[in-house]
């Protein structure tokens, strides 16, 4: 694992830390439970990837801002609102996530679903909030992370997902899973980090971040699926073995771990390939992309 990826990683997901605990609404006001549900799922665990990519992507583009601490909180806080969704009894069914009980093993069910939903509406709200940003700029970052959490993103993919448990997918069916319930939302970290950054959508660097991000996401999910087969419960924070054992459509299923982890450093690489045209600012995103596909949890 490169020193400098982890470097990175450590520094922003205590800024990330921060930046989360001033969005979230504070234990005290009403109602009280659903605030805990939510500070529960948010704080204090994970490994803070989206947000390190955004700072990594405006870093990329030679700025560091405190107003990146918006994107990377309301981008941190989708994610959280994604896995709480994602371990209900309908969906994965799972007791265990960032090493202590799901939200709704400790919250119950309905307020686990109260509170994904509140993390959702708070995303929207964190990223509209007061900032030096042109509109226009404001505007697109609203609509990037409308898009990689809706339909043709993260909940697309999750329907993909549980209408093919138990079904054998096409190689191409699983890619596109894979690209629409994780990629989508590692993809919008990275251009929210750009656009924060003042880059243009029409423009070159922006094409180049979009490329990073969609082939950066899909290695990420490949691995994951690679974890929960070789991980270790202690170490990934949540059930290894929980997608075979719900007949969950992943790579190491289909191809198997050796071509499971062929794909995910093929993806690596043209992720870091995207990256050709940038200079050294880009070393910390090389580095993830390395991190993503070594990790261990
Ligand atoms: C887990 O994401 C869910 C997927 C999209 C595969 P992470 O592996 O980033 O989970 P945390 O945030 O570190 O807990
Ligand atoms: C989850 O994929 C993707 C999300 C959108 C949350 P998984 O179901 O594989 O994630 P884990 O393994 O439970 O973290
Ligand atoms: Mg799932
Ligand atoms: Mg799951
Ligand atoms: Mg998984």
């Amino acid at each position: 694992m490169t020193s400098l990826a982890l470097t990175f990683l450590t520094q922003s997901a205590a800024r990330a830390e921060l930046a989360l605990e001033r969005a979230l609404p504070t234990p005290d006001q009403l109602p009280q439970q659903l605030h805990a549900a939510m500070r529960y799922s948010v704080l204090g665990g994970g490994k803070r990837l989206r947000p390190t990519l955004v700072y990594a992507a405006a870093a990329a583009l030679g700025v560091d801002d405190p107003e990146l601490d918006l994107p990377a909180a309301a981008v941190e806080i989708i994610h959280a609102y994604s896995l709480i969704h994602d371990d209900l009894p309908a969906m994965d069914d799972d007791e265990l996530r960032r090493g202590k009980p799901t939200c709704h093993i400790a919250f119950g069910e309905a307020e686990a679903i109260l509170a994904g939903d509140a993390l959702q509406a708070l995303a929207f709200e964190v990223l509209a909030r007061d900032c030096h940003w042109s509109p226009r700029a404001q505007l697109a970052m609203l609509r990037l992370l409308a898009n990689a959490c809706g339909s043709l993103g993260m909940a697309g993919g999750q329907a993909i997902d549980l209408a093919a448990v138990r079904q054998q997918l096409s190689l191409e069916q699983l890619e596109r899973m894979h690209r629409y319930k994780t990629g989508a939302l590692i993809r919008a970290s990275v251009l929210l980090g750009a656009l924060a950054a003042g880059c243009e959508e029409s423009s070159a660097p922006f094409a180049a971040l979009a490329r990073y991000g969609h082939e950066l996401g899909f290695a990420f999910q490949i691995h994951d699926d690679v974890l929960d087969v070789l991980g270790d419960t202690e170490v990934i924070g949540k059930p290894q073995g929980s997608d075979s054992a719900r007949g969950k459509p992943t790579y190491p299923a289909l191809v198997g771990i050796d071509e499971s982890r062929r794909l995910a450093c093929l993806h690596r690489d043209l992720a870091i390939e995207a990256l050709a045209g940038f200079d050294q600012r880009a070393d910390v995103l090389r580095a993830l992309a390395r991190y993503v596909v070594e990790r261990e949890s």
